[in-house]
């Protein structure tokens, strides 16, 4: 009865799987304050693509981890990055059968760790780094990316990323836009993972987490500049602002429950202090609740084997 009368189900198919993908490595490598999560060699990434696809995961979220890094991130140009060339070989063998998304930002290829390149001052200079994201666009899109998280937080980066990817032909690659994506705590482990060496904060460009105003002005600008998907990011903490974003937008949301909230997750549960599978489906549907259509997860593989075993089960 209580199935009968459930008001929001999750499966597989509206979740995200983020990956990394390490250049140089050749076995998985476990990555320190993220339990479970891998940075991956070419062939270990394929083989979790795989996991992903068949037991229904709708997408798979690529990182890249790169050897060289340098002031302006110019490895994120080169069309056989490690992030490139893992979205080419992921399409050659799935082609549309799973959606490869990718970040596209500029963090991961900086020697400084920054979203973007910086001024004579150091600071990010926005509209300098809206011009390489939108040649990297383009790049990813060759790679055969399905779709952007334009993750950057640089203001105009929606417009620029679309107007560059429709001059090359490239109305088909969608943008998933970070429309509200806060300077948060909670990406803590995520940058362990990427070997992010970041110097300072990211607080001239991603938002404070004390605003809700500024979040609807930043939904309706990337609306307006094309964006496809809104997302908010982190999850949980931030369910207010998907709930009302959900409400106001008619494109579909994403959130992303990010590296800190599984962290949190995995350390009570490896604690013993709360049930971990309990806890990972409580907050996956709590998401939807909120108003998410997709929500990326490092549970997402792990949640879409469950719930296909638990309808297999019922029948
Ligand atoms: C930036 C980016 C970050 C995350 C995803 N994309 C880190 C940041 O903004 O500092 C964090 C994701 C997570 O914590 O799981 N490219």
């Amino acid at each position: 009865m209580r199935r009968l009368v459930r008001e929001f189900r999750v499966d597989g198919t509206s979740l995200m799987q983020p990956l990394f993908v390490k250049e140089g490595l050749v076995d998985p490598v476990a990555i320190d304050g993220l339990p479970g999560v891998l940075q991956h060699g070419p062939d270990s990434l394929l083989e979790a693509v795989a996991r992903a696809h068949e037991v229904g995961v709708g997408a798979v979220m690529i990182f890249g981890v790169p050897r060289d890094r340098d002031a302006t991130g110019s490895g994120a140009l080169h069309p056989d990055s490690v992030l490139a060339s893992s979205i080419r070989s992921i399409r050659q063998r799935f082609d549309d059968r799973i959606v490869i998304a990718a970040d596209l930002c500029l963090d991961e290829f900086t020697s400084h760790g920054h979203c973007g390149v910086l001024d004579r001052a150091g600071r990010v200079d926005n509209d300098a780094t809206l011009e390489i994201y939108a040649r990297m666009a383009v790049v990813l899109a060759e790679a055969g990316v399905h779709l952007l998280g334009t993750s950057g937080m640089m203001d105009g980066q929606v417009g620029a990323v679309r107007s560059a990817l429709d001059s090359a032909d490239r109305t088909d690659v969608g943008i998933m836009a970070y429309a509200v994506k806060y300077a948060s705590a909670f990406y803590g482990p995520f940058r362990g993972a990427v070997e992010s060496r970041l110097e300072g904060d990211r607080t001239t460009y991603q938002q404070d987490p004390a605003n809700f105003r500024e979040a609807m002005r930043e939904v309706r600008l990337d609306v307006a500049e094309g964006a496809d998907i809104i997302m908010v990011k982190p999850g949980t903490i931030y369910f207010d602002v998907l709930r009302k974003v959900s409400e106001m937008v008619d494109v579909p949301t994403a959130t992303y429950i990010v590296s800190g909230e599984t962290a949190m997750i995995e350390a009570a549960a490896a604690s013993g202090s709360i049930d971990r599978e309990a806890a990972i489906d409580e907050i996956i549907t709590s998401a939807r609740r909120a108003g998410a259509t997709i929500i990326c997860t490092y549970w997402a593989t792990e949640f879409a084997r469950r719930s296909s075993r638990d309808s297999r089960e019922r029948r």
